[in-house]
């Protein structure tokens, strides 16, 4: 597995606001936005191509488009809902599957209540979005999931990363392609499975629920 955290000053800005607990949910989702189309950059930068023929105006040249099939996006509910926007603005042609998962606030394991996406995901590319990449049980649930049907590139595209969950995902997806691109490494988590600074539950900042 590999970690790729985004050094970039519109990124740490963007994720302060989002840390700040004074930030509403509008603003929230706006800069969340925002943040993950920086992140997508980076997340796609090996996105596959092919080789096109084209004319300009003044000659022919030659360039590249997305190649066949298509990368699939796939944003874990409901947080990673958050996410979606941002991600296919840079991937429009992307399809997009869901996957429905939910962490049991004692036990922090995750379980899946609803899967909508392709049985077959042989030789596909996946970008899984999930904002908090905490204990890393959601996270390598999903990834098993899409492995599994066959995927052989999967990229996390999250927020913020514990050292706990980095260690979960590499000791749980050892040898498995993955990438995580990730705004920041935080400093660990908490006894609540929270991240530490943080910006607190995502999708209650997102959604607005208290
Ligand atoms: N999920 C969140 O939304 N926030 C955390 O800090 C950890 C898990």
């Amino acid at each position: 597995m590999r970690l790729h955290v985004v050094d970039h000053p519109l990124v740490a800005h963007k994720l302060t606001t989002l840390r700040d607990q004074r930030t509403d949910s509008a603003t929230f989702r706006r800069l969340a936005d925002e943040l993950v189309t920086l992140l997508a950059y980076e997340a796609t930068r090996d996105v596959r191509t092919e080789q096109v023929d084209i004319v300009t105006p003044v000659s022919t040249t030659t360039g590249v488009k997305l190649t066949h099939p298509r990368p699939l996006v796939v944003p874990i509910l409901r947080a990673g809902l958050g996410m979606l926007e941002g991600m296919v603005r840079l991937l429009p042609t992307a399809e997009v599957g869901f996957l429905g998962m939910i962490r049991d606030e004692e036990t922090l394991q995750a379980s899946t209540y609803a899967t909508r996406m392709p049985e077959d995901l042989s030789g596909r590319q996946v970008y899984v979005l999930d904002p908090m990449l905490a204990t890393g049980g959601t996270l390598v649930a999903a990834i098993r999931e899409l492995i599994g049907r066959g995927a052989d590139d999967v990229t996390a595209v999250v927020l913020l990363a514990s050292p706990e969950g980095i260690q979960i995902m590499e000791r749980e997806l050892a040898g498995t392609p993955v990438t995580v691109v990730s705004a920041a490494l935080d400093e660990r988590l908490n006894e609540q499975g929270y991240i530490v600074p943080g910006l607190g539950d995502a999708g209650d900042r997102m959604y607005g629920t208290v």
